[in-house]
């Protein structure tokens, strides 16, 4: 049997935007496939549950990320996964920072290159926002993964 492939979303906190991105992701891939998880470059929320307006947000949407407990990114997340989104440019400054090889350093992309290839447009961080920012998160990252997990599919 192949093994799965693995997707890391990773955003600065890991309670807002990854953990979305890491529900999204999820339920468009067949599990038996593929592996998706997501990480946060800083450490200040580990072991927490996504921020209340993430798990709002994709309840609204028939999701529910309650499962999901904050971590911090590991440069052995280079090992563990064939690819890394990052949410915006600073997530891949400090993502790329860690990374020992170009090998590693071509597994890191933009997540919203999914639909704007090149562009290199951030999600934009919604934690000091109001609730309508997760909401607009929600539908970039949803088209983004829509395209992604078509180009994941189609490859297998
Ligand atoms: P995230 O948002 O990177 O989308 O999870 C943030 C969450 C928490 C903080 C910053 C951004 N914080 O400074 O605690």
């Amino acid at each position: 049997m192949s093994q799965k492939t693995s997707i890391l979303m990773v955003c600065l906190g890991n309670i807002c935007r990854s953990p979305l991105a890491e529900g999204i992701l999820k339920s468009k891939l067949d599990a038996s496939n593929f592996f998706v998880d997501s990480a946060g470059t800083a450490g200040y929320h580990v072991g927490d549950l996504p921020d209340r307006r993430s798990i709002q947000v994709a309840k609204t949407h028939g999701l529910d990320i309650t499962n999901q407990r904050c971590r911090k990114f590991s440069p052995n997340d280079f090992k563990m996964f064939d690819h890394i989104f990052v949410m915006d440019n600073s997530n891949y400054r400090d993502v790329l920072a860690e990374a020992n090889s170009e090998e590693e350093r071509q597994k890191v992309d933009l997540i919203l290159n999914q639909i704007f290839p090149g562009e290199n447009v951030d999600v934009p961080d919604p934690y000091y926002g109001g609730d309508h920012g997760f909401e607009s998160v929600y539908q970039m990252l949803d088209e983004a993964c829509e395209a992604l997990s078509k180009k994941l599919s189609e490859k297998l």
